[in-house]
């Protein structure tokens, strides 16, 4: 399935403790940006790519698309203050209003092939769909009348990539705005409303990278992925 993508890439990493935007930092000799936009840039299904920053990072950015030779399809959007807010950016740069649109964080660098492949074909068929795994820890809920436990069985950690009908992700984006609705991943907005919305199953290695102990995850994946190549 043919998509457009935002790669959202204008946060501040703070709680990474970084000297910089968590996006630049090296992970085997190429930033993380580099690495999710290679997953990107090397799909053929993958029409457009805007890559949304902080306009303080822009000369730093061409940079570095310089540098690793993306030359084409790659454009560079201003962000927002909450990553919604740069996702709503992303939505206005789309050189195309149809089709699927996927929404993605920059520093999300290990999404697999396959993930993808099923992700736009659930999207295209339900209208909405996000990657997720089980969750493997119990969680718990607190607030000020206590604690209650949640059925694990019915948990699923959400991440990104999540694919959308293009309408359809552009008129949650709208609604949220209008009620004031922040949400922390783009398919709340469309639960709210009241679309469908498709789980599908992705992988546990499809981490983001939070904190510096994720550095070290990566960092993990990175050697188990150049040893399953037998390099
Ligand atoms: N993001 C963005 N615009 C914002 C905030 C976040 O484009 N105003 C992006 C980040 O660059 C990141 C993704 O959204 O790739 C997921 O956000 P998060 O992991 O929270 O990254 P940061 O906001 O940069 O980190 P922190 O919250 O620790 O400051
Ligand atoms: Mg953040």
């Amino acid at each position: 399935v043919p998509y457009q993508i935002i790669i959202l890439a204008a946060g501040q990493g703070k709680r990474m403790k970084a000297k910089q935007n968590k996006q630049f930092i090296s992970l085997e000799n190429k930033p993380l940006i580099v690495h999710t936009l290679d997953v990107f840039y090397n799909d053929p299904n993958c029409t457009l790519i805007n890559l949304v920053i902080n306009p303080n990072e822009q000369s730093e950015m061409e940079n570095l698309l310089a540098h690793f030779k993306y030359t084409n399809k790659v454009s560079l959007v201003h962000g927002g203050v909450e990553r919604q807010d740069s996702v709503y950016q992303g939505l206005k740069a789309c050189a195309s209003k149809d089709g699927v649109v996927l929404i993605h964080d920059g520093a999300r660098p290990f999404v697999k092939k396959d993930s993808l492949e099923r992700l736009t074909e659930q999207a295209e068929y339900i209208g909405a769909a996000l990657l997720a795994v089980p969750v493997t820890d119990t969680i718990k809920r607190k607030t000020d009348s206590g604690l209650t436990s949640l059925n694990r069985n019915e948990l699923w950690a959400a991440q990104t990539p999540q694919a959308f009908h293009f309408s359809i992700i552009e008129k949650a984006h709208e609604h949220a705005k209008k009620t004031g609705y922040l949400g922390t991943d783009d398919a709340s907005l469309v639960e709210r409303l009241g679309l469908p919305v498709e789980i599908v199953q992705g992988s546990y290695d499809n981490i983001k990278l939070t904190t510096p102990e994720d550095v070290e995850k990566a960092q993990a994946i990175l050697k188990k992925r150049s040893m399953n190549k037998g390099e």
